[in-house]
């Protein structure tokens, strides 16, 4: 059993380098599926998910070389195998992107349900209205999906819901479609417009990733021997940002895209924290006890669910009274319990939580509930008086890469104990 002991209450100062997007290379890597050949992927996370996702592309029959612990030079020439094995897939939620990537390589695929993070049902539906529009026979049931298509071919496809895995997963499984596939009512999280990119620099033809209307026009194959970098973390970023604004601290993120975080940086503001972005820079500080304000978690780009939980501890510690209304997942408050044994005032009530913030948190013995709550219990252990005990590490390995190294760096006491 491992824990990480923080002693606060410290103000975080300093720089901090954010890694690849753990949301794009989970897509990346079953991604090099359809080029049977070989391709170097850069600035990979070093993260449990990435990790994974690269053991089930051997079990496939690839080859995974690890140039350094950000590099991976995958070779997919060889599939012996178009059955992912049912114990890994289940342990995160990225496996579904292997349904689409093995039925565009072998037209056949079998992978257990997605696992993940429990943020209350987590359904498939729209990815499987997608794979049966190009054509393709899917059976969800006993715990795994089987999918078979004699042919894929180009489909008009419309969006229930906006779906950021269903709408890379239609993408991966049209690539060598006949004919164009177009995606109606498309996510355009910073993560799909990598994957698009990716593919297009090895000779797919996607356009329009990152808007509403993706449209993929079919080709034969893709090149092999290509080398491409992961986009920088938005997540981890925002994270690190909302952690100055926790601690009234002055943080310098280095090897970031601000675009990606333009309605974050604008709810800091709006808190009374300052942010000055200068290239792939973003300087965040905040002198004083942040102001509330409310959030609605919405879709890219509005505000990132992902970033709920790290935004509830800044409340937690504001001045007045915020709301936070949770639009995407059904069950995304569970931190909130934590955050109360640390002091915190906050009700929640189906998809709205209220925070009615303190002077300050107090340390106390605390779990992640999911990878981001994690990581905001994390900044609510630097902010809080006294000691915090973190448990059910595993849930922030998958996501952040040496994340009580760079607290660290930044002037937390925190270490990690392996009980
Ligand atoms: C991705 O999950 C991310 N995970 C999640 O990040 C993130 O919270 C989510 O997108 C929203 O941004 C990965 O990219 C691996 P969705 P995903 O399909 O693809 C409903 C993290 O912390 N829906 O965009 O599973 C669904 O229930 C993780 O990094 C359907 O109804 O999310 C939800 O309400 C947590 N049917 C909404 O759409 C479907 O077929 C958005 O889900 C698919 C989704």
């Amino acid at each position: 059993m491992e824990k990480l002991v923080i002693q606060g209450r410290t103000r975080l100062e300093g720089e901090v380098t954010i890694s690849g997007a753990k949301n794009a290379a989970v897509a990346l890597i079953p991604a090099t599926l359809l080029i049977k050949g070989v391709c170097t992927l850069e600035n990979l996370p070093n993260i449990s998910d990435v990790q994974i996702q690269c053991e089930i592309l051997k079990d496939l029959g690839a080859t995974v070389e690890w140039l350094d612990p950000n590099t991976a030079r995958i070779d997919t020439t060889n599939i012996t195998s178009h059955k992912a094995p049912l114990d890994k897939t289940s342990k995160f939620r990225a496996s579904y992107y292997l349904i689409g990537a093995l039925l565009s390589r072998c037209h056949n695929v079998e992978v257990g349900l997605p696992g993940g993070c429990n943020l209350g049902a987590r359904p498939i539906d729209q990815h499987v209205k997608g794979f049966e529009a190009l054509g393709a026979t899917v059976d969800v049931a006993t715990g795994k999906v089987v999918a078979h298509a004699d042919e894929l071919v180009g489909a008009s496809i419309y969006m229930d819901t906006v779906s950021v895995g269903a709408t890379i997963n239609i993408m991966l499984a049209s690539v060598f479609a006949k004919g164009t596939t177009t995606i109606d009512n498309a996510a355009k999280e910073p993560h799909i417009v990598d994957v698009a990119n990716f593919l297009n620099s090895i000779g797919a033809d996607i356009r329009g990733a990152g808007t509403d209307i993706i449209k993929i026009n079919g080709v034969e194959k893709l090149k092999s021997n290509s080398t491409y970098s992961v986009v920088p973390d938005q997540i981890e970023a925002g994270t690190f940002m909302l952690a100055a604004m926790a601690t009234q601290g002055d943080i310098v993120l280095k090897n970031c895209i601000s675009e990606h975080l333009d309605c974050l940086t604008a709810k800091i503001i709006e808190m009374g924290g300052k942010v000055i972005e200068s290239g792939d820079e973003i300087r965040v500080t905040c002198d004083k006890r942040p102001k509330k304000t409310n959030i609605k978690t919405a879709p890219y780009p509005g505000f990132p669910t992902d970033l709920q939980a790290q935004m509830g501890v800044v409340l937690a510690l504001a001045e007045g009274t915020s709301v936070i209304s949770e639009n995407i997942w059904e069950s995304r408050f569970q931190y909130t319990y934590e955050l109360i044994k640390m002091g915190a005032k906050i009700t929640s009530q189906g998809k709205t939580a209220f925070f009615e913030g303190v002077e300050s948190l107090s340390g106390a013995p605390v779990s992640a509930t999911d990878l981001r709550a994690g990581a905001a219990l994390i900044v609510a252990g630097i902010a809080a008086e006294g000691t915090t005990e973190l448990y059910n590490l595993q849930h922030i390995d998958r996501g952040y890469e040496n994340i009580e190294e760079k607290f660290r760096k930044l002037g937390a006491n925190i270490i990690r104990i392996r009980e």
